[in-house]
C-alpha cells in the first residue's frame, strides 16, 4: 500500500484531507502497531497507583501483556508479563501487593525486583543453567513525568521530556494544581469499554470541540435547564460553552484545546453545588494564585485542558473533572478505551464526590457524553462502507489563528502519524499559523 499519500496537506490551499483507507484497511492497522506503537512513549500507570513496595498493576500495552511494580527496594519497574520458562501469564491479577509472582504453571517464583528467586527441583539442572539470566524481560524503556509512569518498545526514543516537549507547559499546570491538596490520586475503578470504530475516530473525537453544539445537544438542554432552575446568571451559563477558547499543536503530534472556565470547576457548576463546596472552589483557586501568581495561578485555575499525549492518551482536565483516557485499536474498525479518574488527594470528601458526580455523568460510559460519542464514531465507521467516497475533510481554520472549534490540534496528529508510517515528514504544525497565546483572566 502506498502510504504517501493517504493524507493531503495542502496549506498554500487550505486544505487537510485524510484517505478514508486510513480507517479501514487492515494494512495500515497492521503498519501502525510496528511504526506507531512500537515506537511511542505510552502511558502505563499513575505513581498513586505504585505507593507502596510491591504494589502493581497488569495492562495490556501495546498488545503485550504486562505488568509495573514497585520492588522491596522501591524503585519502580516494568516487565514483560511472561514466564521466561514456557511463557505463561506470571501476574495473574490486574492489580493488587505482591512480594514476589509465581507462575502457575511450573511454579516458577520471581520476586517483586524480576529476579528468580525460586524453582521447583532446581538441582535437575546442570551448571550452566544461571537462573540470573532468567529473571523477567524488563520493557525495554520506561520513563516517568510529574507521576506518569510510560513505557515504550523502542530502547532508542528520545526520552521523555524531550517527548513530551512544549506539551509539558500545560501537563505542568494541571499537575501543579493538586501540589497543596496532596497531589493527584487515581480512583479506584477503570471504565472500560469497546466501541466499533477506529481508534483515531476517538482521538479526534476527544480534540474536537466543533461537535459539543451538535453531538451534545442533549446534554446543552439539560444543564441549562439544571442550571435556570437553581437562577444561575446569564454569564455563567454562556462561559460553559462559548468561553475564549484556542488550539494547540505540538511537534510530534500532542496538542489539544484550551476551554475558559473559570475557576475550571466552578463557574460552569457551582450554582448547583453546595455553598460550602463553592467557598472551598474559591479558596483554592485565590491559593493557586498566591502560590504561582497571577499569571500562572489563574491558567491553572480557570482554564480546562483537553489534550492528547502522542499517540493514544487523552489527559482531561475540564470542568466534568480530570481523567486518564487511553485509547487501544482492536482491529481496524473496533477500539477499546480505558479511562482513570483522578482527584487532589485531600480535597474535601464533598467536592471530590461533585467532580467524580460530573465525571460520570458526562463521559462516563454511560454518561451524557459519551454515549452520544459513541453513535457519532460508530456512525462514521458505518458510512466508510461507502467506499466510492474516498476522502475525510479536516481543513477548518486552515488559515486562522485557531480557535478549540478548528481542526488545528486534529491534523497535527494526523500529520505525525502520517509521518511514523512512512508518509511525509511532519512539520510541527507546517502550513497552519502558530497556536495563539493563551489569554489570561485575573
Ligand atoms: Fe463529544
Amino acid at each position: 500500500m502506498d502510504v504517501h499519500n493517504i493524507v493531503m496537506d495542502d496549506p498554500e490551499r487550505g486544505i487537510f484531507r485524510v484517505h478514508r483507507s486510513a480507517l479501514t484497511s487492515d494494512e495500515v492497522f497492521e503498519l501502525e502497531q510496528r511504526r506507531i506503537f512500537d515506537h511511542s512513549w505510552l502511558y502505563f500507570a499513575h505513581e498513586s497507583e505504585l505507593r507502596n513496595p510491591g504494589d502493581y498493576r497488569r495492562r495490556t500495552i501495546a498488545g503485550r501483556p504486562m505488568f509495573i511494580v514497585r520492588g522491596k527496594d522501591g524503585e519502580v519497574r516494568a516487565f514483560l508479563n511472561t514466564c521466561t520458562h514456557r511463557g505463561a501469564l506470571v501476574c495473574r491479577h490486574d492489580e493488587g501487593t505482591a512480594e514476589s509472582f509465581q507462575c502457575f504453571y511450573h511454579g516458577w517464583t520471581f520476586n517483586n525486583r524480576g529476579e528468580l528467586a525460586g524453582l521447583p527441583g532446581s538441582d535437575a539442572y546442570a551448571e550452566a543453567f544461571d537462573r540470573r539470566e532468567l529473571g523477567l524481560k524488563p520493557v525495554p524503556r520506561l520513563e516517568s513525568y510529574r507521576g506518569m509512569y510510560f513505557v515504550s518498545m523502542d530502547p532508542g526514543i528520545p526520552d521523555l521530556v524531550t517527548y513530551l516537549g512544549g506539551l509539558r507547559h500545560y501537563i505542568d499546570l494541571t499537575m501543579d494544581s493538586a501540589e497543596a491538596l496532596g497531589g493527584w490520586e487515581v480512583v479506584a475503578g477503570t471504565a472500560k469499554f469497546t466501541i466499533k470504530a477506529n481508534w483515531k475516530l476517538i482521538v479526534e473525537n476527544s480534540l474536537d470541540a466543533y461537535h459539543l453544539p451538535t453531538v451534545h445537544q442533549t446534554y446543552v438542554d439539560y444543564m441549562d435547564t439544571r442550571l435556570e432552575a437553581v437562577g444561575a446568571s446569564r454569564m455563567q451559563m454562556q462561559s460553559r460553552l462559548s468561553g475564549q477558547s484556542n488550539g494547540v499543536s505540538y511537534p510530534r503530534g500532542h496538542g489539544g484545546f484550551l476551554h475558559f472556565a473559570p475557576g475550571r470547576t466552578i463557574a460552569n457548576l457551582s450554582p448547583l453545588w453546595s455553598e460550602s463546596a463553592q467557598t472551598e472552589v474559591t479558596r483554592i483557586r485565590e491559593e493557586l494564585i498566591q502560590r504561582y501568581g497571577v499569571e500562572r495561578g489563574s491558567e491553572m485555575a480557570d482554564r480546562s485542558r483537553h489534550l492528547l499525549i502522542f499517540p493514544n492518551l487523552l489527559f482531561q482536565d475540564s470542568h466534568t473533572g480530570f481523567r486518564f483516557r487511553q485509547i487501544w485499536p482492536v482491529s481496524p474498525s473496533e477500539l477499546r478505551v480505558e479511562q482513570y479518574d483522578l482527584v487532589p488527594r485531600d480535597e474535601q470528601p464533598e467536592l471530590r464526590s461533585y467532580r467524580l458526580e460530573w465525571s460520570r455523568a458526562f463521559l462516563g460510559p454511560g454518561g451524557l457524553a459519551t454515549p452520544d460519542d459513541v453513535e457519532a464514531l460508530e456512525s462514521c465507521q458505518k458510512g466508510y462502507g461507502a467506499r466510492e467516497l474516498e476522502w475525510n475533510d479536516l481543513s477548518r481554520g486552515m488559515h486562522r489563528q485557531p480557535l478549540a472549534s478548528d481542526e488545528v490540534q486534529i491534523r497535527g496528529f494526523w500529520r505525525q502519524w502520517h509521518y511514523l508510517l512512512g508518509g511525509r515528514p511532519a512539520g510541527s504544525e507546517a502550513g497552519d499559523r502558530p497556536p495563539a497565546p493563551v489569554p489570561v483572566h485575573a
